[in-house]
């Protein structure tokens, strides 16, 4: 199977004033269609920084990365977020759901900056993907009225918005106890065997241990890619 994801000599340097980190130092990695990976690494190694390339979060300083046969390092930014709101689905440590909307209201809120179909239509995909992640009973149920990992869900609910391709999580189940995190697992193993690519950093030992393969990252290098 081809690349889908082709990252290549992937350099990105931080400048703070007058200071240059070296965060990423040239970094080789590449991903098939329907991978299941997980990103290790110390913290401060350049696994966040990595996500944020992929994403087009933010830029690299140099190198390459393709996506889909997509260069995406060189989209312009509307063309970028744009391209994002299509291709990728993102999910963070922290849930990062709006307190104020309803789960119903956090998972349609992609396909409204999309502009996706009618309302109605919008809404009957919202609700299919919060049946998909096991919320189809708590669609009206605001953020402080679920358990963390009912509210990773529905992030996950929202990832899905635009039936993305490419599911990436950044620290997903860092928020989340054991068990909770296990079930977690198994929803992204259900959109991996639907035939998403998943690529999800974290620090459990666990999480890493049932990914397809890992790629560990030391101090803005990869060092291990099994
Ligand atoms: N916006 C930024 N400005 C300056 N330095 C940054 C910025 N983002 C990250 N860094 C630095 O780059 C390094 C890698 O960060 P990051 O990719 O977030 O690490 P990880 O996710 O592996 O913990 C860290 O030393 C961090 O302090
Ligand atoms: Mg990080």
């Amino acid at each position: 199977m081809s690349n889908q994801i082709q990252i290549q000599q992937l350099e990105k340097v931080y400048r703070t004033g007058k200071l240059e980190f070296h965060a990423l130092k040239g970094i080789d990695l590449t991903f098939k269609k329907g991978e299941l990976v997980a990103i290790v690494g110390p913290s401060g190694s350049g696994k966040s920084t990595i996500l944020n390339m992929i994403t087009g979060i933010d830029r690299p300083t140099k190198g390459i990365v393709s996506i889909n046969g997509v260069r995406i390092d060189k989209l312009p930014e509307d063309k970028l977020a744009k391209w994002r709101g299509k291709n990728i689905g993102i999910v963070f440590q922290f849930f990062q759901l709006f307190p104020t909307l309803t789960a119903l209201e956090n998972a349609m809120l992609p396909m409204d900056f999309a502009h996706h179909g009618s309302y109605k239509e919008r809404r009957r995909k919202a609700i299919e993907n919060l049946t998909l992640v096991g919320l189809g009973d708590k669609l009206n149920n605001l953020p402080s009225e679920l358990s963390g990992g009912e509210q990773q869900r529905v992030a996950i609910a929202r990832a899905l918005a635009n039936d993305p391709d490419i599911i990436i999580g950044d620290e997903p189940t860092g928020n989340l106890d054991s068990k909770t995190e296990a079930q977690m697992f198994e929803l992204l193993k259900k959109l991996n065997k639907r035939g998403k690519t998943i690529i999800y950093v974290t620090h459990s030992q666990a999480l890493a241990a049932k990914a397809n393969r890992r790629i560990m990252i030391l101090d803005g290098h990869v060092v291990n890619n099994t």
